[in-house]
């Protein structure tokens, strides 16, 4: 085999593959889906698709990744040569890439307003629903962001592995939770913030219905990074010794913590001003939230100045760890399958996922007209790869980890070789060969029917 690189700590890697996961999904999506989905019963909900369906998932591309070492496509040719499971791998790649060239997009917005807040131009705008379509739909600004940005995840990524994801990851977490614990505590301090609690504390279930419930399975998949390869290329760069199960629990918890602090950041400030709606789409963080800094601490300019800077900050250095991933995704492929030096590799992704990417800017703006199915570009690929794609994805996973490959073998991951977890393996087996098929199937029937 041959030699490849591989993460060289344990805190290395879960940081990167938390890095992945943690993610515009996480501050920027989440908190739409709660406010769209009814609060409190839509999180409670979420909990339960994260327990039940995402960490089991998230083992299984583990152990594919881990056993083989190889990208994902290679991956699943490895395991079953010449048979249709192989679709599944290219499934993942392909729509990694998808992903990758529409999240550069609202990356790319993240970056535009971190600087304008970093110059102090954000606070004070008049109308920030103009600002942002004004922003969005000019015909260069934001393709210039996008592409900015992209060069940044370009630059970690043709560092390879040690020197490049795995030390950014470890510089860039940490800075991200510090980040978050602050604005937490600024949010909890703001006056009329106990709406808000009630609003994310008090379930309601008569809000919940199969489109919810598919809604919160798609968005823990989508949270977690599930069914697009990545956490699975990232596992062929594990280590034999690295525990799968406790590395799967300590992403998917580093994960939900975020997601939870996210929304406690963001409700209590939203719901401190009586004008605001809790569902206000997914301008929420960038028309809603600006306003509400202005109304919160218009009077004191410096707090407004430091919490919307590192609020901010904090999304775009979560959307840079999750972009990564999604690039290195890609480049494993390329770079295996065409045996390319990893520079020419990161390259030829960076620049195809780039013009994509300039496609879905400008369906904000000069191709707002351009729709298909009724959806412009940046619409489909998200609707399409989170509701459809990862659900069907994750399914795939497990019915090949639960069913095709051979017991022993994933039970030697699993369990490292009968040292680790050997009692929870029933439990595994059994939750990736019935459970999460039967539900994710059922749910997904409903919803689309
Ligand atoms: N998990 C990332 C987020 O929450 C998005 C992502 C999805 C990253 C799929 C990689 C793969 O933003």
């Amino acid at each position: 085999m041959e030699s490849r690189e591989q993460f060289s700590s344990k805190l290395g890697l879960v940081l990167a593959a938390a890095g992945s996961a943690v993610g515009l999904g996480n501050v920027w999506r989440f908190p739409t889906e709660v406010g769209s989905g009814g609060g409190a019963a839509f999180i409670l909900v979420y909990l339960l698709c994260v327990a039940l369906v995402g960490v089991p998932v998230m083992i299984s591309e583990f152990i594919i990744g881990r056993h083989t070492h190889a990208n994902a496509i290679t991956a699943f040719s490895r395991l079953a040569p010449g048979r249709l499971w192989r679709l599944e791998g290219v499934a993942s790649v392909f729509v990694a890439f998808i992903i990758l060239s529409y999240y550069i997009v609202v990356s790319g917005w993240t970056l535009f307003y971190l600087v304008q807040s970093a110059v102090g131009r954000l606070a004070g705008q008049e109308d920030y629903v103009r600002m942002h379509t004004d922003f969005a739909s000019h015909p260069w600004y934001p393709v210039f962001c996008t592409v900015a940005f992209m060069c940044l995840v370009h630059v970690i990524v043709a560092r390879g592995i040690q020197s490049g994801i795995e030390r950014f990851s470890k510089v860039l977490m940490p800075m991200l939770l510090l980040i978050i614990s602050i604005l937490v505590i600024c949010s909890f301090s703001m006056p009329g913030a106990s709406q808000g609690w009630r609003f994310l504390l008090h379930p309601d279930f008569s809000t919940l219905d199969t489109h919810v419930v598919l809604s919160a399975v798609g968005q823990a998949f989508y949270s977690l990074s599930l069914a697009m390869g990545c956490l699975c290329t990232y596992a062929s760069y594990f280590t034999s010794d690295t525990r799968l199960v406790k590395t799967a629990f300590s992403v998917s918890l580093l994960d939900t913590l975020v997601a939870v602090l996210s929304v406690f950041i963001i409700f209590p400030a939203v719901f401190s001003l009586s004008a605001v709606e809790a569902d206000s789409g997914p301008g929420l963080v960038f028309v809603t939230l600006p306003g509400v800094f202005d109304m919160a601490f218009g009077h004191l300019p410096l707090l407004e100045y430091l919490f919307s800077t590192l609020f901010y900050l904090l999304l775009s250095l979560a959307a840079l760890t999750s972009a990564i991933s999604l690039h290195e995704s890609v480049t494993a492929y390329v770079l295996e399958a065409f045996r390319l030096p990893r520079r020419v590799a990161t390259l030829l992704v960076t620049v195809s996922a780039s013009l994509l990417g300039v496609g879905c800017t400008l369906s904000f703006g000069p191709m707002k007209s351009f729709t298909l199915f009724g959806k412009t570009l940046f619409e489909l690929f998200d609707s399409v790869s989170s509701l459809v794609i990862m659900p069907l994805g994750g399914i795939v996973f497990c019915l090949f980890v639960g069913w095709v490959m051979e017991r022993r073998v994933v039970f030697a991951e699993f369990t490292n070789g009968g040292r680790h977890a050997v009692r929870l393996f029933r439990i595994f087996l059994f939750l990736i060969r019935y459970v999460v098929p039967v539900a994710i199937g059922l749910i997904f029937i409903n919803g689309i029917v």
